[in-house]
């Protein structure tokens, strides 16, 4: 095997060297080191070889072999921990890669952002309400979302309580997914009421009843269904922003195997838009743990910007290491991508191309709430796989903010939720999600230009 390229300095506190955006003011000191000490000394939420196996899928995906459906919680809330919550969070994500499988005939590889989505990067380290000046709230691992002083201070504790309520998520997830709930028998079962009654929802039945007929067919050709564990069991990851670098460097463990090291809180981690800079402690952390990463890129990144981040975060020219977040804009997609995916793509790079349609079309609503348009939606991920045909790269998978709930957060798709009607069921932390309903339906959507890739 070659010598890897990456530097031997690294240490899983190595990024306290670098200047580190978007940390938040503890205040004191002795509380957070506190709290790190007990994250060392509880066991990792992932492992390893999980980690391992992802950045195996995700290989697949940066040959165009597979593709990413990574989706979940713009912020998780520690107020949202129940069984329902985290299996319906399931249910749309499994939904959601079957109309995608039907479509394309590609394996999805289905990534949440759950267990451990619990930071948020702000533009304002402050807000201002009337003549009162406050910490922006931060996510639930940071502080809390009501607008008063002692809410909003940083306590560290939050660190260890996310923790928990990850390891609870997880150990549920787990459950579900390799104990005969995701089981390809069930696939009607992950209809959720509101949404079954809907043109996608009875969209989607067609394909559960063809998938059931298909497996009829095979049980009737003599094929064990019983024994094939592709059918009853599926491989569900987690991801989370990897923000609050004290939280990540604590769960960060040496694989007995094979030495390296890996950020156990979560199998892939990414560096968000503001805290990608060139030597920054963000990129320093990533850099040096075994985990697939990701990274995303807004409308203002460069070519050469882009290859230093493949430099950074995969010197070894790993496929399925590095997965590239494209965050454009519907605007700006089919102007500001093809640079960046063709220097990639010149530089021999073998990354997976992910479009995040979310983060590049928020804008403000008339009564002041944060939304973003069903329709600047669905035109970027179109702009993102027309960048990639007209590049003979892969469309490799997307990356969206979603909740399997009937909130009014996003406008339009088929129920038409228009501007006035967002304060009706607007839940939020953070960023607007697309309710269960539209979720569906991009999912045929983002299914339909699969398959024209595909067919091409
Ligand atoms: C996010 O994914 O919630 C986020 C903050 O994205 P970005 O870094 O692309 O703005
Ligand atoms: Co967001």
């Amino acid at each position: 095997m070659a010598p890897s390229a990456r530097p031997q300095s690294w240490r899983p506190e190595s990024w306290r060297d670098h200047a580190a955006e978007q940390q938040p003011d503890w205040e004191d000191a002795g509380a957070l080191e506190t709290a790190l000490k007990e994250l060392r000394n509880l066991p990792p939420l992932v492992f390893a070889g999980e980690a391992r196996a992802l950045k195996a899928a995700l290989g697949e995906a940066a040959r165009g072999e597979a593709f990413v459906l990574q989706a979940g919680e713009c912020a998780e809330s520690f107020d949202n921990l129940s069984a329902d919550a985290i299996r319906d969070a399931l249910k749309i994500i499994l939904q959601m890669s079957v109309v995608l499988t039907y479509a394309a005939g590609l394996p999805v590889i289905k990534v949440g952002r759950i267990a451990g989505q619990f930071a948020k990067p702000r533009s304002e380290a402050l807000e201002r309400l009337g003549d009162q000046e406050l910490p922006s709230f931060r996510g639930h691992m940071v502080n809390g979302i009501d607008f008063d002083a002692e809410a909003r201070r940083p306590d560290p504790q939050r660190l260890v309580r996310a923790y928990h309520q990850a390891s609870s998520t997880l150990n549920l997830l787990r459950a579900f997914t390799k104990g005969g709930f995701a089981d390809l028998t069930q696939v009607h079962m992950w209809n959720r009421e509101f949404v079954a009654a809907s043109p996608q929802g009875r969209r989607y039945e067609d394909i559960a009843a063809a998938i059931d007929r298909a497996l009829r067919f095979m049980a009737a050709c003599g094929i064990d269904l019983k024994s094939d564990v592709a059918l009853h069991q599926v491989d569900f990851y987690t991801c989370h922003e990897a923000l609050i670098l004290g939280y990540e460097e604590a769960l960060t463990r040496q694989d007995s195997l094979t030495g390296e090291f890996y950020d156990c809180s979560a199998h892939l981690l990414w560096a968000g838009e503001r805290t990608r800079q060139a030597g920054g402690a963000h990129l320093e952390f990533l850099s040096g743990i075994h985990n697939p990463v990701a990274c995303k890129v807004g409308p203002a990144a460069t070519p050469a910007e882009v290859l230093a981040l493949c430099d950074a975060l995969d010197p070894d020219g790993e496929p399925g290491r590095l997965s590239l977040i494209a965050r454009m804009g519907a605007g700006a997609v089919r102007e500001a991508l093809p640079p960046l995916v063709a220097a990639v793509r010149d530089a021999g790079r073998a990354v997976v191309w992910v479009c995040d349609p979310m983060h590049g079309n928020t804008f403000l609503s008339s009564n002041g709430l944060k939304t973003r348009r069903f329709e600047d939606i669905v035109e970027e991920i179109k702009g993102f796989f027309a960048v990639h045909e007209a590049l003979g790269t892969f469309p490799g998978g997307v990356h969206l903010e979603l909740t399997p709930d009937d909130v009014t957060e996003c406008l339009g798709g088929v129920d038409a939720v228009l501007d006035g009607q967002l304060d009706v069921s607007y839940r939020t932390l953070c960023d607007p999600r697309l309710n269960g309903n539209q979720s569906l339906e991009l999912a045929f959507e983002i299914g339909e230009l699969l398959q024209a890739w595909v067919r091409r």
